[in-house]
C-alpha cells in the first residue's frame, strides 16, 4: 500500500513569466483554489497520508497555504463565516505535509532525489505540482492498485498529437490489456518522427524506491538537467515498468494556454459560478 507522495514544485516556471517571477506557478488559482491544493487532494484521494513537497526560492507561499492561519481563522469565526472557516482549516488537515528545498534547479530527476531520506524504502506516488488531471475514475488510485499488484513502477500515459511528442517524455511498449502497457523504452523529448510512440508520461507516477539509486547514476541529459525519464530508462534495464493510459484530460498549468483552458473547464463545473459563467461564455462565443 502506498501512503507517501512527493510533489515537486521548485521549478522556475519560465513559461509563465511574468506571473511566476515572484509567486509560485503552483499557486496560480484554478477558479478559486491554487493548483497545488488540487494536486494534494488528488493524492489524498488515493489513500496518501504523508506528502513531501520539493520547493525552492520564492516558493514560501506554498508553505503558508498549507499552514494554519490563526488570525484569519478568528476573523472568520467572529464574523460567523463557518463554511469558509471550515474550508480554510481543512487545507492544513489534508495530510502530514513536509517540505524540502532543492538547492539548485537541476531538473525533475534531481528534484525527486531530494525525497530519498523522507521516502526511505517505501514505494511512493509522484505528482507534478503544476499539473492537474481530470479523469472518469481516479487515476492515482489505479496507479496505486497496479503497483500493489505488480510491485513495479507504474506511470500514467496520455495519448498526444504525434506532431508534439518533442515536448514530452515518451514511452515505447506493448499493450498487455485494455489501457495497460508493458514499457520497453523511454525517451525524453524525442524528435518528431523518431518517437517510439505517441504515448507521453503524464505527470503521475507510482515509483519504486529503487529509482533513487538510478537517479544517482544518471548524467545530465536534455537541457543539461538530470531527467527523471533518463533515470527510469536506466531502471528499465533491470526492472519491469508499466504504463496506464489516462481516461480523461491532463492540464499543464505551467503553460499559459492550458491555464486558460483549465479555468474554463473547472469554471463551467463550479457549483456556485458554473451557470453564470456558462451564460457568459455562450454570449462571448456568439460574438466571435
Ligand atoms: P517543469 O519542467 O514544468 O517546470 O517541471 P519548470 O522548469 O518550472 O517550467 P518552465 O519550463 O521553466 O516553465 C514540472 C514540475 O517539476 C518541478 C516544477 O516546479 C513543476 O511543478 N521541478 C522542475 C522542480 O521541482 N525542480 C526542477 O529542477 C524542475
Amino acid at each position: 500500500m502506498i501512503r507517501k507522495a512527493v510533489i515537486p514544485a521548485a521549478g522556475f516556471g519560465t513559461r509563465f513569466l511574468p506571473a511566476s517571477k515572484s509567486q509560485p506557478k503552483e499557486m496560480l488559482p484554478i477558479v478559486d483554489t491554487p493548483t497545488i491544493q488540487y494536486v494534494v487532494e488528488e493524492a489524498v484521494s488515493a489513500g496518501v497520508t504523508d506528502i513531501l513537497m520539493i520547493i525552492g526560492k520564492g516558493k514560501r507561499a506554498i508553505e503558508e497555504h498549507f499552514d494554519r492561519n490563526f488570525e484569519l481563522e478568528s476573523e472568520l469565526q467572529e464574523k460567523g463565516r463557518t463554511e469558509q472557516l471550515e474550508a480554510i482549516r481543512r487545507i492544513s488537515n489534508l495530510a502530514n505535509i513536509h517540505f524540502v528545498w532543492q538547492k539548485e534547479l537541476k531538473g525533475l530527476g534531481d528534484a525527486v532525489s531530494y525525497a530519498r531520506d523522507h521516502v526511505g524504502r517505501e514505494p511512493f506516488l509522484l505528482l507534478l505540482g503544476d499539473t492537474l488531471i481530470q479523469s472518469k475514475t481516479s487515476l492515482v488510485r489505479r496507479l496505486v492498485e497496479l503497483y500493489d499488484r505488480y510491485q513495479e513502477t507504474v506511470v500514467a500515459l496520455e495519448s498526444v498529437d504525434p506532431a508534439k511528442v518533442d515536448r514530452y517524455g515518451v514511452i515505447g511498449g506493448r499493450q498487455v490489456a485494455g489501457d495497460l502497457y508493458l514499457i520497453d523504452d523511454l525517451v525524453e523529448k524525442p524528435k518528431v518522427g523518431e518517437a517510439p510512440s505517441n504515448l507521453a508520461i503524464a505527470a503521475r507516477y507510482a515509483l519504486s524506491p529503487d529509482i533513487f539509486d538510478y537517479i544517482t547514476r544518471t548524467p545530465p541529459g536534455k537541457n543539461g538537467e538530470i531527467q527523471l525519464t533518463d533515470a527510469m530508462r536506466l531502471m528499465l534495464k533491470d526492472r519491469a515498468m508499466y504504463g496506464v493510459v489516462l481516461d480523461g484530460q491532463r492540464f499543464d498549468i505551467g503553460n499559459k494556454l492550458d491555464f486558460l483552458r483549465t479555468n474554463v473547464v473547472f469554471g463551467l463545473s463550479h457549483p456556485e459560478l458554473g451557470s453564470e459563467f456558462r451564460a457568459f461564455l455562450k454570449e462571448t462565443a456568439q460574438g466571435l
